[in-house]
Formats: C-alpha cells, sequence, structure tokens
C-alpha cells in the first residue's frame, strides 16, 4: 500500500506529479520572472533576492527535507509570498519537472564539487545538464554558476570551450545586486576566494 502523501509546508510546492512538467501557474498563482537556486541549503541567498525583488518568483531546490522545513519557516516568518521550496534532485527538476522556457535566472550556487576523480561524474555542470538548463530557460534567460573550488571552475571552463548551447556573459562581484550565501560567507571567511561564470540563453 502506497504510504499517505505528505502534507506541504506553507510555501512548499509539491507536485501532484513527479512524472510530467509542471505548469508555472501549479508552482506560483501569480505570475512574474521566475528565479530558481538549486540546492538553496539554509535559503539565504533566495530569501534575500524574495526580499529584494518582491515583483519575481522564487524557487528554491533542496534535496534535504530539514533544510526544506527551515526554509520554509523562514519564508513564512518574513511573510515573503513570492517563494517557494520543492523538494527533490536538481538535475531531475530541471531535466523533467520544471516547464520548458520557463525560468528567467537558474543559480548554482557552491555545489557540492565531488573533488575525487571517480566522483566526477556526478558534478552537476556537464553538457547534458546545460542541455536540459537551455530547455527551462526563457530567451536571454541566464545560469549563474559559483563555486569556491578552483578545480570545479576550471572543469566548468573546460566544458565551456567546446559547449555552444549557453554564451558567457561577464560577471564580476558586485555588477548586481547578489546576496551572498551561507557557504560563500563561510568560504570567505577562510580566505576562499569565488569564480564566477554567467551563462546566457542566446535571444
Ligand atoms: C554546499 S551546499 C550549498 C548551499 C547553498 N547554495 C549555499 O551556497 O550556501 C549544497 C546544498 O545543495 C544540496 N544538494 C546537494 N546535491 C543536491 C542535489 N542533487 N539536488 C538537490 N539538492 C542538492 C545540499 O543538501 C546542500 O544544501
Amino acid at each position: 500500500m502506497d504510504p499517505a502523501p505528505r502534507r506541504p509546508e506553507p510555501h512548499e510546492y509539491l507536485p501532484a506529479d513527479y512524472f510530467r512538467r509542471a505548469e508555472r501557474s501549479e508552482i506560483f498563482s501569480h505570475q512574474a520572472p521566475l528565479e530558481v537556486d538549486l540546492g538553496c541549503g539554509d535559503g539565504s541567498f533566495l530569501l534575500g533576492m524574495a526580499r529584494e525583488f518582491p515583483e519575481r518568483n522564487f524557487l528554491g531546490v533542496e534535496r534535504l527535507l530539514g533544510r526544506v522545513r527551515k526554509v520554509c519557516k523562514r519564508a513564512s516568518n518574513a511573510g515573503l509570498e513570492n517563494v517557494r521550496l520543492l523538494r527533490l534532485e536538481s538535475r531531475y527538476t530541471i531535466e523533467w519537472l520544471l516547464p520548458e522556457a520557463s525560468v528567467s535566472r537558474l543559480h548554482l550556487l557552491c555545489p557540492d564539487p565531488w573533488p575525487k576523480v571517480r566522483h566526477h561524474r556526478r558534478r552537476l555542470f556537464q553538457p547534458p545538464f546545460l542541455d536540459a538548463v537551455r530547455k527551462v530557460l526563457v530567451p536571454g534567460g541566464e545560469f549563474l554558476f559559483m563555486t569556491d573550488h578552483p578545480e570545479y571552475f576550471e572543469w566548468a571552463e573546460e566544458i565551456m570551450t567546446h559547449y555552444t548551447g549557453l554564451q558567457k556573459l561577464p560577471w564580476q562581484d558586485g555588477d548586481f545586486f547578489y546576496p551572498k550565501t551561507d557557504f560563500q560567507v563561510q568560504w570567505e571567511s577562510e580566505g576562499k576566494s569565488m569564480h564566477r561564470m554567467r551563462l546566457a540563453q542566446p535571444l
């Protein structure tokens, strides 16, 4: 017998069906440009963005239920109506769940770098993932990738020397409002620097 379905937290987006692409209206009833934060962790970045841009919608994707619950609670306490949390695996979310041409900006910030060579295949930043990113971005939509891990960044740079489906745009720290993530604060306090890559879906 199937277990009883879990009740969604306030601010949680619990898909009715995980085996088809969602409609935008299932995620947010109020339609606005959509930004997605993959592996949103404690939600510092997501909630900071949602506060700054009430005219945009923000979906945080996170695999750990405890973190999803905490961020839902923080969004609720802050009265942020433009935030939803999805407990799901990032790659699955992009490849199979999000509607095509629906995301204005997709953020992948301080993802697990999988430093061991035998684990590199688990890294998100790979051509099949980028193909899926292209599909969910609106024309002109952007994918923002940031890591503290120099070798993971080199890996991404190397992929982008032959991946032509997304265009590189300049991105320096301070170019636009971009709150620090929880992990970024931690790494920077240890003296590490951040490596940034901004890619866009051609118009
Ligand atoms: C290193 S932390 C970074 C969190 C946040 N982005 C930050 O910069 O503070 C990675 C986060 O992504 C989540 N995560 C890792 N792999 C994931 C996956 N495949 N799908 C969804 N979430 C994932 C982890 O549970 C964790 O919260």
